[in-house]
């Protein structure tokens, strides 16, 4: 939820949950974010798993944004690593 407000604020952005993007096309992006808060050390699950299946249009730029309680390291690494 904090994840989520925090995107509602943003200008110019089409926001989809992770559980309601089958039907969309993200090829025509070219601007594309990933994010979730932090649960357990890790971006959620499903964020790690969607990543891995996404496609991407090949010029297209991404972002990771994430929420977390204690800010002690770089959260997104792994999913960096599947991008
Ligand atoms: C079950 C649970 C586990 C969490 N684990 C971590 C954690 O390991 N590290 C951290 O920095 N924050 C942790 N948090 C805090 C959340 O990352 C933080 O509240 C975040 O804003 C949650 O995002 P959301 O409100 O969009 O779900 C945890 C919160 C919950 C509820």
């Amino acid at each position: 939820m904090h994840t989520q407000k925090l995107l509602e604020n943003l200008d110019n952005v089409d926001l989809y949950h992770v559980n309601d993007i089958n039907q969309v096309d993200f090829i025509e992006y070219e601007y594309v974010g990933f994010a979730s808060g932090i649960y357990h050390g890790q971006l959620s699950n499903k964020i790690m798993e969607l990543a891995k299946e996404f496609k991407l249009n090949d010029k297209a730029r991404v972002s990771i944004i994430y929420t977390c309680g204690l800010k002690i390291k770089n959260y997104a690494k792994s999913l960096e690593k599947t991008l």
